[in-house]
């Protein structure tokens, strides 16, 4: 990272291209992130690599807060926009939902997930809700959250996708770094969110990104399942992950 800052500082032909240096930060730290979450975040790894891992996570949080206090977003790709998403968006979502989710759970998976994304959650909770859009207006990937009203200090992310080109290339996890935030700067110190049992990766997500699955005494393949959560028959994973005052990392955790 400190090599690349570097770099920007001295930009071949002396330009002083302030755009282009933050956007060089912007990929370092995304890219660090990413190597580091790699290297040092697997359970596998001990003794020194989680060692280094934790010092890294000030210097992480601290290129975030950088980045943050410079209104940059959290190193999308470029040809990708973040935007909050709009009413006229929910059919888009919901086109493009089938393919993502690969026909998981047949018909009755498609019709459950489409009502469990009604207009409202594009008219109401759009301020903390994101789209990510290519260049040429394909949808790239989308999370719709909001805060509790019941429960103030916790965020709820209700829904996340992400088009399976763009899949494992750190896309999910920045837009929920996003919400994070949003999140923590609302006053919120957790976020919430629950998953069918039988969808591994995204149960694998979640617990990538450091959430914990809450504890139950029926446990299947060695996941806590929340039995008839969302009604007879809709047994659930469900997940909960502490934030910081920034939303960022806390030591121990991944990202
Ligand atoms: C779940 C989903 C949103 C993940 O998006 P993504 O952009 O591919 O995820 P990321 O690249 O940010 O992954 C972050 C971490 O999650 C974990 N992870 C993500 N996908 C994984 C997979 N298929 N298998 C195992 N671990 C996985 C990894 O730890 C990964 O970090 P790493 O790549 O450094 O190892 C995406 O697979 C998806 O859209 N699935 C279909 C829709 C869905 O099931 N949504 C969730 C329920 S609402």
């Amino acid at each position: 990272v400190g090599a690349i800052i570097g770099m920007t500082a001295h930009r071949p032909g002396g330009t002083n291209d302030r755009s282009a240096a933050r956007a060089d930060v912007v990929k370092a730290v995304a890219a660090a992130r990413q190597f580091l979450g790699r290297r040092y975040g697997r359970g596998e790894l001990r003794g020194g690599c989680r060692q280094q891992w934790s010092r890294s996570v000030p210097l992480l949080n601290a290129l975030g807060r950088f980045c943050k206090d410079r209104g940059m977003n959290d190193g999308f790709p470029a040809g990708l926009a973040l935007r909050h998403p709009e009413p006229e968006d929910q059919l888009r979502v919901l086109d493009v939902m089938d393919a993502w989710w690969a026909g998981f759970q047949g018909e009755t998976g498609s019709l459950q997930r489409r009502l469990l994304l009604p207009r409202l959650f594009f008219q109401h909770f759009a301020d903390s809700s994101y789209l990510l859009e290519r260049d040429d207006g394909h949808l790239g990937a989308f999370l719709i959250g909001f805060l509790s009203q019941s429960q103030p200090q916790v965020g709820y992310i209700h829904f996340v996708g992400v088009d399976p080109t763009f899949r494992r290339a750190g896309l999910g996890a920045r837009l929920y770094n996003q919400f994070f935030r949003y999140a923590a700067s609302h006053g919120c110190t957790a976020v919430r969110c629950i998953t069918s049992p039988s969808n591994t990766t995204s149960v694998a997500f979640h617990a990538g990104l450091g959430f914990a699955v809450d504890p139950s005494d029926t446990m299947i393949d060695g996941i806590a399942i929340q039995r008839d959560y969302d009604g007879r028959g809709l047994d659930r994973v469900t997940f909960t992950r502490s934030i910081d005052a920034d939303g960022l990392l806390t030591s121990g955790q991944r990202r």
